[in-house]
């Protein structure tokens, strides 16, 4: 699914794959690279200025700052107009609710497509370091999906079409078109069924 580095690869080297990652040379949905201590500093991280330019460090960080702020605006088409202009790709009648937390380190790995609810609170989250490395990914929430309350999303993880998240569930697998997950860890508990008259109904999910 993606890319393993082998062991020799360096720091330096890792930085320029995940800049590769970051503009879409990769067809990775998933960036990965092991750390020998993950508090050092890395090139993933904008408080790493060390091998970049002191302008690219400084857009980084303003890209940062505006990501952050334009969530705390209380209009709904102020945030989805600065998330796109940070790269975020994001459809027609999405509502980015209040207290909504989206990864202002990598707002271009977003994608959210038309008629999507991102409920109040809710975390999506793009990167994580681990206590051995770290991990980038695209995520990306189908055509009416249904994003609950103070739910998160993990890195690299696809919500499908009209699929829910339960308030407050963890959502660190993809969920398929049309289920429903809820709880710490996710587990699906409901599928939507297309009838053949256009309709949707409901059934318990098996497994
Ligand atoms: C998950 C959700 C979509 C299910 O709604 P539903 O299809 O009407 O299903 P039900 O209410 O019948 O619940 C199905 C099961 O999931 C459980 N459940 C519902 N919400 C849950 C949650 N947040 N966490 C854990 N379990 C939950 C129910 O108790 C029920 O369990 P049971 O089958 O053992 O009785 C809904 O409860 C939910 O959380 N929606 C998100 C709402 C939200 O936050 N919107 C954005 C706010 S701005």
């Amino acid at each position: 699914m993606h890319h393993v580095p082998d062991h020799t690869e360096s720091l330096t080297e890792a930085g320029r794959r995940f800049e590769d990652f970051l503009r879409g040379k990769s067809s990775d949905r998933v960036f990965y690279c092991r750390l020998a201590n993950h508090t050092d500093p890395v090139p993933f991280c904008p408080c790493h200025v060390a091998g970049r330019g002191f302008a690219s460090t400084i857009l980084w960080q303003l890209r940062y700052v505006v990501a952050a702020c334009a969530l705390l605006l209380p209009w709904n088409s102020a945030k989805v107009f600065l998330l796109r202009m940070l790269g975020a790709k994001i459809g027609r009648n999405v509502c980015i609710s209040p207290r909504v937390w989206i990864d202002p380190l990598f707002p271009g790995l977003l994608t959210i497509e038309d008629n999507v609810l991102v409920g109040v609170g809710a975390r999506i989250a793009m990167h994580e370091f681990g206590i051995d490395h770290f991990r980038a990914g695209r995520v990306v929430i189908r055509e009416g999906a249904n994003i609950g309350g103070f739910s998160l999303i993990a890195p690299g993880v696809e919500i499908g079409k009209k699929a829910s998240v339960a308030a407050a569930a963890v959502a660190a697998k993809d969920v398929p078109a049309g289920a429903t997950v809820i709880g710490n860890p996710g587990r699906i508990v409901k599928r939507r069924v297309e009838t053949p008259s256009g309709s949707d109904s409901t059934c318990a999910a098996r497994g």
